[in-house]
């Protein structure tokens, strides 16, 4: 097992499209800013033929867990003013069909990946991360802490002290970078950023989905089977820059990726200027297919129009001083 503080892998770069454009997120090197968001483009594989992934920054792949899923009663989604609700429930096949049958082929993506993981317990995501620090082509792991969908899925992002508790157990466990993805579920996002930094985590992502409901009043019945689920999409952009900005400004070293509602380059460079270094598309993707690769070419474009070196110059860039935060 390596020891906190030992040096970490460095991760091998794929070949830079336009260097302009790539970026350093932690320990991470990344061709670009843009990823795929966990549960928005399974493994990559049904994507590779509208946004390869050697276009992109890098791949999140769906949720693995310890034991296989089957995830929560249908209808799974429905869509809902400006974004969807989604209580997929974390299906999924488990660690070892991960392993054996999935990782093969993602191995071969020349881009960065990146395993997402959840658990109910500190032993749960400990497993899956020493399990995966034995394995070639992860680069880093997520843990996701955040899935509104699933028994105990808040458990963690909801406690400062159990995130820190959690992220130094995986931290101890494995020498892959961690990103730990945060919930918009909170009240103060700032403690529980906070408490994932302590803890050891190399970058912060967020935001998952909020907890959300919708009703068709006619059959006195909720749309989804799960009841309650987790809204994306254009609705929750405003939440992500919010809470992206916060915590951006609290920890202005810590690197971010900003998530929620991503579909263009105008979008993604908001997160950028509020404090992210990079971002992941989610929801966007089931609208079209490409728009991972989209939102690569517009940075592309914006990057020759503004004539900028590098894109990392608009990090943190927001002229906020005028306006103040509220008293
Ligand atoms: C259908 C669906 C499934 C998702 N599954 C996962 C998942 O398995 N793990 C995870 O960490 N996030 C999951 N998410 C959350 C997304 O990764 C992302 O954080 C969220 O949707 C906000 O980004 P968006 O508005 O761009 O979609 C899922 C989202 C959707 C819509």
């Amino acid at each position: 097992m390596p020891s906190p503080g030992m040096t970490r892998r460095t991760t091998r770069v794929p070949p830079a499209a336009d260097p302009r454009l790539a970026v350093s997120l932690g320990p991470l090197r990344l061709r670009n800013p843009v990823m795929l968001a966990s549960g928005t483009c399974g493994y990559g594989e049904e994507f590779a033929e509208f946004t390869p992934p050697g276009v992109l920054g890098a791949i999140v792949v769906k949720t693995v867990t310890r034991q296989p899923r089957d995830g929560n009663r249908p209808p799974r989604v429905c869509e809902t003013a400006s974004g969807m609700l989604n209580s997929i429930g974390l299906e999924n096949g488990g660690i070892d069909y991960f392993c054996e049958t999935l990782l093969p082929a993602l191995r071969t993506y020349p881009t960065i990946r990146i395993v997402n993981i959840a658990g109910a317990t500190t032993d749960d995501y400990v497993a899956l991360a020493k399990r995966l620090d034995g394995e070639k082509g992860v680069d880093a792991i997520e843990l996701n802490i955040s899935c509104p969908n699933v028994a105990h899925g808040l458990d963690f992002a909801t406690s400062p002290p159990q995130t820190t508790e959690l992220v130094r157990a995986v931290r101890r466990a494995t020498e892959r970078p961690i990103l730990v993805k945060l919930s918009p579920n909170v009240t103060d996002i700032v403690a529980v950023a906070k408490a994932a930094l302590e803890g050891g985590a190399d970058v912060l992502s967020l935001i998952n989905t909020l907890q959300g409901m919708a009703i068709d009043w006619r059959r006195r019945a909720p749309r989804l089977g799960g009841i309650t689920g987790g809204l994306s999409g254009p609705a929750i952009k405003p939440v992500a820059l919010r809470m992206v900005w916060q915590v951006a400004r609290a920890f202005p070293k810590a690197p971010i990726v900003g998530i929620g509602g991503i579909a263009s380059a105008d979008d993604a460079l908001e997160f950028l200027v509020a404090g992210a270094t990079a971002v992941q598309v989610g929801t966007a993707s089931f609208l079209d297919p490409a728009a991972g690769r989209k939102v690569v070419e517009g940075l592309t474009k914006v990057v020759d129009d503004e004539k900028w070196e590098s894109i990392e110059s608009v990090r943190g860039t927001l002229k906020s001083s005028e306006a103040g935060p509220p008293a």
